[in-house]
């Protein structure tokens, strides 16, 4: 045993499972994992660039942690992620927390015990960002943390280039994993007892681009026929490369969950256009029907953006009634964030602050609303939930549903890891509450 590592974790299901990967590096080293911050031999920062309140999260937290390196100091702190692999970013960390130890990037979290060795060398500051599109990173060790699902990147990076999105220029371009490895990976983890298999990939309907014969339909089909009682997800879907074929898939495999998120962004045809998002919303909602006829019982999740540049009342309002049209079972919506480097910074007539809050108030409400009035309905029947762990403050056990929601039950044995049948007594949001049914 080395010492004591501690990971603060930022942004999307990616970075969780990048997370996972660096934890499997420091226990390689020697290190164990604690959750207390001031008992670490080495901290790292995982971090998300995605809208600026996530860089300012990090920020914050990077600036607490002088007065700890001061006491202690060899303490090893690394930041990493895909803030530092924004151009020029790293020499504005190294300048603005010079006890910072190693700066690294996405593309080269895997020489990461070569960074902490350089350092424990003797070199003062390890920084090290590399440009250029990253690599298919196989044979990884990840020390899984989210039992009883676990997270199966089938690719990485991005080529879509929406327009305020700055994944493309930190996660670099499409490559997508072989389908063998990941049919193996998968395969390995369900032996082992894992319950639920989530692929991940910003854009996973474009799966397999390159590799001959590879293709997103044909990869969920191969991982769902693998022996044993388990759920697989996915995400994220990009509605332009949404296939029916794909749909038909989900609905012809029982251990698929009926639970698809395809982020629509918008309802407005001029903003989805500025957008760059390749679709309009009439083929959007023809692709939300092609999934309520084969999948009458889907839950559809999506992403929201309000404030984009330009945005008008008119644009809004059609983004109000996209929404309403779909009845989507949850979202997750956000204010316009400008990332440096993209396209949409540049654009003229930025939204200002309280227009954007104001809509995004509004846009909250629907959405919350459409969710309440589909839990409701949950009350009295029986669902199935894989439970995922214990939440000391309600006292409860909790997991999810097929359709993606949150149960809560009490339980006299340690049920983590099993498939349990409750019947709903209330419903809140998101949550349901249920009794077990033996
Ligand atoms: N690859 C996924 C999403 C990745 S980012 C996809 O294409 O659907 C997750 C979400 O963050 C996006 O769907 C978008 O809604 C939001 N997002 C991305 N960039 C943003 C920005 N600059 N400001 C606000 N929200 C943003
Ligand atoms: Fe960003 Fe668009 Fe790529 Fe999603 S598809 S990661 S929103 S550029
Ligand atoms: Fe954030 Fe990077 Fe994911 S910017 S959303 S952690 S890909």
């Amino acid at each position: 045993m080395n010492g004591f590592y501690h990971i603060i974790t930022y942004g999307c299901q990616m970075n969780v499972h990048d997370s996972e990967k660096i934890a499997g590096m420091l226990s390689e080293l020697g290190y164990e994992s604690t959750d207390v911050i001031e008992d670490a031999d080495i901290i790292v920062f995982n971090t998300c660039c995605i809208r600026e309140n996530a860089e300012n999260h990090a920020y914050g937290n990077i600036g607490m942690l002088k007065k700890l390196k001061a006491n202690k100091k060899d303490l090893i702190i690394a930041v990493g992620g895909c803030m530092p692999q924004q151009i020029g970013k790293a020499d504005i960390l190294h300048k603005k927390f010079p006890y910072v130890d190693i700066i690294f990037g996405t593309h080269n979290l895997g020489n990461l015990k070569t960074l902490i060795a350089e350092k424990k060398n003797g070199k003062k500051t390890v920084v090290e960002v590399l440009t250029g599109d990253g690599e298919v990173c196989e044979g990884d060790n990840p020390l899984r943390t989210s039992y009883p699902n676990a997270w199966v990147n089938i690719m990485y990076g991005c080529d879509n280039f929406c327009s305020y999105c700055i994944v493309p220029y930190v996660r670099g371009r499409e490559r997508s994993r072989l389908p063998e490895n990941i049919l193996s990976e998968a395969t390995r983890l369900i032996k082992d007892g894992y319950r639920e298999i989530t692929l991940l990939g910003q854009n996973v309907n474009s799966y397999g681009k390159g590799i001959e014969g590879a293709s997103f339909p044909e990869l969920l089909e191969n991982i769902a026929s693998v022996d044993g009682k388990f759920r697989l997800r996915f995400m994220t879907s990009h509605p332009k490369d949404f296939s029916e074929e794909f749909v038909k898939v989900i609905a012809n495999n029982k251990k698929i969950c009926n639970n698809v998120h395809l982020p629509v962004q918008s309802g407005s045809d001029r903003i989805l256009k500025a957008m760059n998002r390749r679709y309009t919303s009439k083929q959007y909602l023809e692709k939300v029907e092609i999934l309520k006829k084969y999948i009458p019982d889907c839950a559809i999740t999506t992403d929201l953006i309000v404030g984009f540049p330009g945005e008008t009342d008119e644009d809004f309002k059609a983004t109000l009634s996209l929404v309403k049209e779909v009845g989507y079972s949850s979202a997750f919506t956000f204010v316009y964030s400008p990332r440096q480097g993209t396209k949409a910074a540049e654009m003229a007539d930025q939204i200002p602050e309280e227009v954007s809050k104001a809509r995004i108030m509004e846009l909250v409400e629907l959405v919350n609303s459409q969710t309440r009035s589909q839990s409701v309905k949950y009350v009295g029947k029986t669902c199935e939930i894989l439970c995922e762990g214990y939440d000391d403050k309600k006292e409860m056990f909790l997991g999810r549903d097929e359709y993606g929601r949150m149960g809560y039950f009490k339980c006299d044995k340690n049920p983590v890891g099993e498939f349990v049948n409750i019947k709903i007594t209330e419903a809140n949001g998101v949550s349901l509450y249920g009794e077990l049914l033996k």
